[in-house]
Order: structure tokens, then C-alpha cells, then sequence
């Protein structure tokens, strides 16, 4: 079986879009916003596309956004998207074929990191991802939590969308630039994923309202929700929130507050929420908020220098970091990362490693999310204890990194 692997033309678009959607079960449909949301968000040449003589068997798509890291720098991600094969070809090794196209195209376009959303988490290990954010799915009933059920949630206000097309926005970059793992939002995101609000997306569900919270220096959060009605002998409606971001302690609080006390909507439910959201220690009984936890954003470093000098470290010291990388033997190598006042430095050196790591596991740790501790008794880090509590100290941050977009 001979397989060509090459990006899709325009007039391509349309196989491309029904072999992906295939692939997840969907089936393409005629809605004639389907094409330019396609076209409006992804970059043609960025595509990955198998092909079997004429038959496209497996696709993958880059969108180029930056992601924040450690400090607040926003470092160039290949964000790894639409991978899939199809059923007729399933190993094969067609999904290697179309990774080592993408990760050699995103060294191409000098981008230092990759990232991606795993439908499966045992699929990207062993392309160099490793798991640096986690999400906590939370659901609550309000009527048995204390969340200042008595107090107005004052300053939250609605937005018709287009207003939140101009306020959202800002809002998010000032979050983004706080918090690890956050992406940049190009036009079309905000277009096509935010704003856009198809029926047939709606599950029975209402339309998303959009609320911000203003302590009176203007607007410091917003929350988009849908609403979703039940009636049994009491009222038993649903809030679910797409998304909420605060960027003050107040905003997140007023939100909350707002959200867990709609007259007749008492179960709220949060999809995506950061690990260390202080809501666990605002509430009276935490445990009567259900989290479950499961995995975010995994990360591909793919120029190690470049990564660990750009982000932030919240010690002082030195370390140097032996990595083994089997897709990209020109990233193996020792590596000396040191920190002072000014900043940070990483370099190749010819002297001894103190810590040991495959690229998945430094990948993992990049973004600040992770003990090293744990890694290391999964044999996963290798270097003295004594090493290993310093190299935990250098990587770990706060805030825990986490995204809202996924893509
Ligand atoms: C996941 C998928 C893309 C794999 O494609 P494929 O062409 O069969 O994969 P390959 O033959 O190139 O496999 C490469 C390696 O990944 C492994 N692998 C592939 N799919 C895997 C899976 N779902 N779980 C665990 N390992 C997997 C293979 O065993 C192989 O391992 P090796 O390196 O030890 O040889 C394909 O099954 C698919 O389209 N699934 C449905 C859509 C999907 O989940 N896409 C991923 C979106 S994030």
C-alpha cells in the first residue's frame, strides 16, 4: 500500500471535512456555514492529508496559536488537530505518517511547542506529549450548598452578543496572560466557536447567555451559560456553564454566586474548571461539589532551549536535564537550565545530567502542573532524591495551568 501524505487544496476541503467527520461518527451535512467555518479557521497548508491512490484516508490539522506559559509568555504552539484514519486503514501506521509530517512541518515553522486534545489518552505518549493540564468537571445542587444563597449577586449583568463580542475578549486576555496552558484567540474563534450558536448544537438546551461582572472599575468577568428547564414535583433546572473566567477574586465569587441562585435552575455544572479553582474552599461542605477530574491540554516540546528559557521559574538555581527524545534524536541531549535574577537560560552542555527524562515526561512538567515527585516514583524522572526535590522546586508554578479552548 503506497500512502502520500501532503496538504489538501480548497477544492479538497470538502473529502476532507466528510472523511474527518466520518472518522467521529458524524455525517457531513449541507449546512452552508460548515465550509466557512472550515476554511475561515484552519490554514490549508498547515493540513495533513493520507492519501491512498485518490481516497483520503487520514487527515490532521495545525492551528497556530500561542499558548502561555509559566511568566506569562506566549510561546508559537502547532496546535495538533483532526487527526484521524480511517476505519479501512486503521494501523497501518498512518497516523505516524501524518504526526511526523505535522511535528517536522511545526520545526519548520520554528514553533517550540505542539499541543493538542487527545480523543484517547494512549494515543500521543509515544509522539512526545505529555500531559500538562488536567480539568475537574464539577456539578453542584445549590439547594443543598451554602453559596450565599441570601446574598445579591450584584454587579453581574446580561449582555446581548453583540455587546459580548467587544467585552469578552479583553477580559480573556487578561486572564490568558496570568494563567499556563491559556491559548490566543484568533477572529474566527471568536466567531465561529463563542459566538456561534446553531440550534442543532443546543441539545434541548437554551441559547448562550452571556453575563459579566462589574465591580464598578469596569468589567473583571464573564460567565456563558445555557439553561435547560425540568419539572418533577419541584423545579429541577439545569445551568450548564460553557465557560467562566474571572480575572479577580470578586469577579469569580459574583459569578458564582450568581450562577448557583437562578430561581427554578438549582443543578449547575461546570465542564472545564481549573484544578485549583478556589471555589472548593469557598463553599461551606466542598464535598457536596462533585469533581471528577480528567485530562486537558497535552504538550509537545519541540525546541528545548527555546521552552525553558522562555518561561518563568519560582526559584533561583541550576539544573541540568538529560533528555531522550526516540521521534527527534537532534533534540536528545543534556541540557543546562539556570536562573537568576534575570531570567532564565537553557543550553546544551557536554557535562553530566542530574535528572534524567523522555521528552513526553518533560513535556508533562513544562507548563508547571506537575510533581515531580510522582513522576519520579513512576519511573518516569530518574536522578538523586536530593535532585529531584530541587528540579520539582525549579518546575512547579501557580497558577496550574489550564485551557478553556478546545480545538
Ligand atoms: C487514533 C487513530 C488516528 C489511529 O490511526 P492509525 O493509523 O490506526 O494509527 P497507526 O497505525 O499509525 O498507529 C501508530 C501507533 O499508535 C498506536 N495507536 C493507534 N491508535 C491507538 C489507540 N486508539 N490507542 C492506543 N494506541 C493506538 C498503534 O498501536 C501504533 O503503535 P506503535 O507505535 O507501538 O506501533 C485512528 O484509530 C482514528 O482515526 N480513530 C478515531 C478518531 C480519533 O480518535 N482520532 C484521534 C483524535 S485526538
Amino acid at each position: 500500500m503506497d500512502i502520500t501524505v501532503r496538504p489538501i487544496s480548497k477544492d479538497e476541503n470538502r473529502m476532507f471535512r466528510h472523511r474527518l467527520v466520518r472518522a467521529f461518527g458524524f455525517d457531513l451535512t449541507d449546512d452552508p456555514d460548515d465550509e466557512p467555518r472550515f476554511l475561515e479557521q484552519i490554514a490549508l497548508d498547515r493540513t495533513r492529508a493520507a492519501f491512498d491512490g485518490e481516497n483520503l484516508v487520514g487527515t490532521l490539522g495545525s492551528f497556530e496559536y500561542d499558548v502561555t506559559v509559566p511568566g506569562g509568555v506566549a510561546l508559537p504552539m502547532a496546535a495538533t488537530t483532526m487527526v484521524t484514519v480511517q476505519p479501512t486503514h486503521r494501523r497501518r501506521g498512518i497516523l505516524r505518517a501524518l504526526m511526523l509530517a505535522h511535528l517536522e512541518d511545526a520545526r519548520a515553522h520554528d514553533e517550540p511547542l505542539a499541543g493538542l486534545w487527545a480523543s484517547e489518552s494512549s494515543i500521543y505518549g509515544r509522539f512526545g506529549y505529555g500531559l500538562a493540564a488536567d480539568l475537574v468537571e464539577v456539578a453542584l445542587d445549590s439547594r443543598a450548598i451554602d453559596f450565599g444563597s441570601g446574598m445579591p449577586a450584584t454587579g453581574v449583568q446580561f449582555l446581548e452578543v453583540d455587546d459580548a463580542k467587544d467585552a469578552l475578549p479583553p477580559i480573556y486576555d487578561r486572564v490568558r496572560s496570568s494563567r499556563p496552558g491559556m491559548l490566543s484567540r484568533p477572529e474566527g474563534w471568536w466567531k465561529w466557536r463563542t459566538f456561534y450558536d446553531p440550534e442543532k448544537w443546543r441539545e434541548g438546551a437554551s441559547a448562550k447567555r452571556y453575563v459579566v461582572f462589574d465591580g464598578g472599575d469596569g468589567p473583571d468577568g464573564y460567565a456563558i451559560y445555557r439553561q435547560k428547564e425540568k419539572w418533577d414535583d419541584f423545579p429541577e433546572g439545569q445551568i450548564s456553564i460553557v465557560e467562566l473566567l474571572a480575572a479577580t477574586g470578586e469577579a469569580h465569587d459574583a459569578l458564582w454566586r450568581f450562577l448557583a441562585n437562578i430561581d427554578l435552575f438549582p443543578k449547575v455544572k461546570y465542564w472545564n474548571q481549573p484544578v485549583d479553582d478556589e471555589l472548593h474552599w469557598r463553599v461551606t461542605e466542598p464535598r457536596r461539589v462533585q469533581r471528577k477530574i480528567s485530562d486537558s491540554l497535552w504538550v509537545r516540546v519541540l525546541d528545548v532551549e527555546r521552552a525553558l528559557t522562555a518561561r518563568a521559574y519560582p526559584v533561583p538555581g541550576s539544573l541540568r536535564i538529560g533528555v531522550h527524545d526516540s521521534l527527534f534524536p537532534d533534540i536528545e541531549g543534556t541540557y543546562a537550565l539556570t536562573i537568576d535574577d534575570d531570567g532564565a537560560t537553557c543550553s546544551r552542555t557536554t557535562e553530566e545530567a542530574e535528572i534524567y527524562l523522555d521528552i513526553d515526561a518533560l513535556s508533562a512538567i513544562y507548563l508547571g502542573g506537575r510533581q515531580l515527585w510522582s513522576l519520579a516514583r513512576a519511573g518516569r524522572v530518574h536522578g538523586t532524591a536530593a535532585t529531584i526535590r530541587r528540579a520539582d522546586a525549579v518546575f512547579s508554578w501557580d497558577p496550574a495551568p489550564w485551557t478553556t479552548s478546545v480545538f
